[in-house]
């Protein structure tokens, strides 16, 4: 077991202002702190109370600063256009402070709500960095999402303008995203004053007089503006995530704490410094994509890849390799759900062979449990170290890791090894005792929670509260459960909620029930997540249809299908469900989601002494075989 780990974990929890003020040196601030840690408003701790700072100052401007502005800060990669270029960090700079000069110039001030809904390309990390840079508060959807999903964020978010582009591309073919904007804002309550429309050439928008303007024209104008001192508390963004119920929770990060954190696991973790390429093949929708393809790569002086396609597909499973080869990256970061799908399409490596990979150092997975077999998959193909970390939306950066930039400890295989300096980490029963080495109960974090993570839901901190820390006082509630073992390596095993994780990607039963439900044939609906080989876990639908409905089954499976993309989006993979003539309930009328997916998943499940009707669980044991579940695995 390497000391050296553990040593700074202790000196972490054990010092944390003296640890993480320390940790600040590696940010540029324009005045310091006046605490480390403003404990005054507990449980709502504050990092760095009283500094001041700004994070695309940090991220962008003092790289050109300090003559770096030469060096490619992000590097565009696009398969799916047959496009590639690179922005070194004075064109980034160029860029991000016109468009800031042009928010500015609309009203756009520190504190305002600005939604940017777009796909893969450099002008969104130019679009956050400019919010960054005038305080003004971005939230990014990610572009899988429908136009219902889209209006209930800005109903939350309230955004004065919104960004956006004329389409994504997908293997499936170009997705118009303007039609998804026009639809969402007309479902929305709040109205937004004016949309900044990024047209690309593969499918021009029309733009809307007076409200739409395009991006090109916008920018070609625009006057440089500088960046705006900010507080360290103030927030930089707020990303919707999925809850138990169909509302998604808006995590709020802070501009200090962020950066700091940010700044401290690209070395620590990652094993990036400046001039390193680093590369996360994720979405700028998702937190990975906020971390770690913009935030933190820049604000190490790092290049930051900014990817758009597949890993398989675009055009084959080779392409990861090669865009690693040719532009020597160091850290390479992706889900395992990815590597699934290199290794369904390229099982003996052969798309590896004569790639040189020498430039590769780690591959991190995160975003969902890595299984064993694709851990030694990975492993074998690759012969490089391969790094499960464990991490969620709610926290922007690896909770348990290895550091691979500071002492890296044995890989133990479905292990994301250890607790991160700044967590402690406990695994508690039901009652809030800890439980014993290899004992499994829920994962918690004692608080107060390290700088970087989130520090409050948008406009709702009761609900911050009643999610995360009233269950067990004085700790953060993951939602996840699992184990630590002997030595303190962590085990993730499953959530505790409601929540499933399809492809990587967190998702909402809840949401899926409340869109099933809208349905005019539908009585009651149950979601569960079940096993897939590629995408780790897919919905499965249950429906109770009302009496007296005549439609073929087969008919409304395919209108509840089509409804779920339509509210939900592509993105949820919703292809599975049925109907039954009852579900499986408690006595006072609890759905029994977590019997339901035992018994779909084949593990081991006891009846509920509470249950209503015994019988129930036969009926949907006998539909889950039919399609292919439950007993159809054995
Ligand atoms: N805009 C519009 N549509 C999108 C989209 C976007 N940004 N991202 C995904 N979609 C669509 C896809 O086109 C697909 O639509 P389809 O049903 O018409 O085919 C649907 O949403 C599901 O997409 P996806 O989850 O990507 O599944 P897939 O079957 O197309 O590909 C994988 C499977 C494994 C290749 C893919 O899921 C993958 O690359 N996963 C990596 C996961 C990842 O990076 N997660 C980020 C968290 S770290
Ligand atoms: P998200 O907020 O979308 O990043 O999803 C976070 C959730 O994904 C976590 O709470 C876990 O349930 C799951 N998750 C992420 N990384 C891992 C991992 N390395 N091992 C197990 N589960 C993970």
């Amino acid at each position: 077991m390497n000391n050296k780990h553990l040593q700074l974990h202790a000196k972490s929890i054990n010092h944390p202002e003296t640890f993480w003020a320390q940790a600040a040196d590696s940010i540029d601030w324009s005045s310091t702190w006046d605490c480390v840690l403003d404990d005054s408003n507990a449980p709502f701790y504050r990092w760095f109370a009283g500094g001041k700072m700004n994070t695309c100052y940090n991220a962008v401007d003092r790289h050109v600063a300090q003559g770096r502005g030469e060096q490619i800060a992000l590097q565009y990669v696009s398969p799916v256009t047959d496009c590639e270029y690179g922005i070194s960090y004075r064109e980034l700079q160029a860029q991000v402070s016109r468009l800031a000069g042009y928010m500015d110039s609309l009203g756009v001030k520190k504190g305002d709500r600005v939604v940017i809904y777009m796909p893969m390309v450099p002008e969104t990390a130019f679009a956050m960095l400019a919010c960054a840079r005038i305080g003004a508060i971005h939230s990014v959807v990610f572009g899988g999402f429908a136009a219902n999903e889209l209006a209930t964020r800005i109903d939350d978010a309230k955004p004065k303008l919104v960004l956006s582009a004329s389409c994504g591309i997908e293997p499936s073919g170009v997705v118009a995203y303007k039609p998804l904007l026009d639809d969402a804002l007309a479902q929305a309550s709040h109205q937004v004053e004016h949309c900044i429309i990024l047209n690309r050439s593969q499918c021009e928008a029309e733009l809307l007089a007076g409200r739409d303007i395009d991006w090109q024209a916008a920018v070609a104008s625009a006057p440089n503006i500088d960046c705006v001192p900010l507080e360290s508390t103030d927030p930089l963004y707020v990303l919707y995530t999925s809850g138990t119920t169909g509302r998604p929770k808006g995590v709020v990060r802070d501009n200090g704490g962020h950066a700091v954190a940010l700044a401290w696991s690209m070395k620590h973790i990652y094993d990036i410094d400046c001039g390193d390429t680093f590369w996360a093949a994720s979405d700028v929708g998702w937190v990975v994509g906020h971390s770690y393809i913009v935030y933190g790569p820049l604000l190490v002086g790092a290049t930051s890849i900014l990817y758009e396609g597949k890993p398989i597909g675009t055009p084959d499973p080779g392409a990861f390799w090669r865009t690693i080869a040719k532009y020597k990256v160091k850290s390479f970061f992706t889900a395992p759900t990815a590597i699934r799908a290199i290794k369904r399409d390229d099982p003996n490596g052969d798309f590896i062979q004569g790639v040189d990979l020498r430039c590769l150092q780690n591959l991190f997975l995160a975003g969902e449990r890595c299984d064993p077999d694709t851990l030694h998959w990975s492993e074998d193909t690759l012969k490089k170290p391969v790094i499960d970390h464990w991490w969620q939306t709610e926290t922007g950066w690896p909770v348990a890791a290895n550091l691979m930039g500071y002492a890296p400890v044995a890989v133990k295989p479905g292990s994301p090894a250890l607790a991160v300096p700044g967590y402690q980490i406990d695994v508690v029963d039901v009652m809030g005792e800890e439980v014993a080495a290899n004992e499994s109960g829920n994962v918690v974090i004692k608080l107060p929670l390290p700088p970087g993570t989130l520090t409050t839901l948008w406009q709702n901190e009761q609900r911050y509260q009643d999610s995360y820390l009233a269950m067990h006082p004085g700790y953060y509630l993951t939602g996840d459960a699992g184990y630590k073992d002997d030595e303190g390596y962590l085990y993730i095993m499953s959530r505790i909620d409601d929540i499933i994780n399809v492809a990587g990607h967190r998702l909402s039963t809840g949401r899926f029930e409340e869109v099933l439900c809208q349905h005019e044939a539908v009585a009651e609906a149950a979601v569960i997540g079940v096993k897939d080989i590629l995408k780790g876990q897919v919905p499965l639908g249950l429906v109770v249809l009302k009496k007296g409905v005549t439609l073929h089954d087969e008919e409304i499976n395919q209108q509840l299908i089509h409804l779920v993309r339509q509210e939900i989006g592509p993105v949820a993979s919703f292809r599975l469900v049925s109907a039954v003539q009852k579900l499986p309930k408690t006595r006072s009328g609890k759905i029994l989601r977590g019997t339901m997916r035992n018994i779909a998943d084949n593990q081991d499940y006891k009846i509920p002494a509470t249950i209503e009707d015994p019988a129930t669980l036969d009926i949907v044991r006998n539909t889950l075989t039919r399609m292919g579940y439950a007993d159809a695995h054995v």
